[in-house]
């Protein structure tokens, strides 16, 4: 059990409830006939842009693309940047927790006091992915 994260300056002011609403939106629009299962991601960029992603299924399984992927691809399409706050929902409204590759993805995007709502409860990048490989450790040899 990791502690929530201590607040920041700014943090109270994030939307959260603008997020969930476009984010159930961004969930009913899903191309999810195999599992049935709509996901929405919406983010607020730290320029203040609001995003939103939904996942894309696909026959051949394996290629189904996640909610955080058309998110992170809004993000460099609308001017690129950082993520500020990112929730994450199943259609039903119901927070939906990352898969390990998303959480990989948001790390490269999520700026230092990015938080993530995925279970209810914000949380920073690095209680979702402890340890993250992050390209400083590309220097590192
Ligand atoms: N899914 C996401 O969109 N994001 C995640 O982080 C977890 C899973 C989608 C992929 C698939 O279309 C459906 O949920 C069921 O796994």
């Amino acid at each position: 059990m990791t502690a929530a994260p201590a607040p920041r300056p700014g943090d109270h002011e994030l939307p959260w409830d603008d997020l969930r609403t476009a984010a159930i939106a961004a969930a009913r629009r899903a191309y999810a006939p195999y599992s049935g299962f709509g996901v929405g991601a919406a983010a607020l960029t730290t320029d203040g842009r609001m995003l939103t992603g939904c996942n894309v299924e696909n026959v051949s399984y394996g290629l189904t693309l996640c909610a955080e992927c058309g998110l992170v691809s809004a993000l460099h399409d609308s001017g690129g940047g950082q993520f500020r706050a990112v929730l994450v929902v199943s259609a039903s409204g119901e927070p939906c927790t990352p898969c390990g590759r998303c959480r990989q993805l948001l790390a490269e995007h999520a700026a230092d006091d990015c938080l993530i709502d995925a279970s209810g409860t914000p949380e920073t990048i690095e209680q979702l992915l402890p340890g993250a490989f992050t390209p400083d450790r590309l220097a590192e040899g």
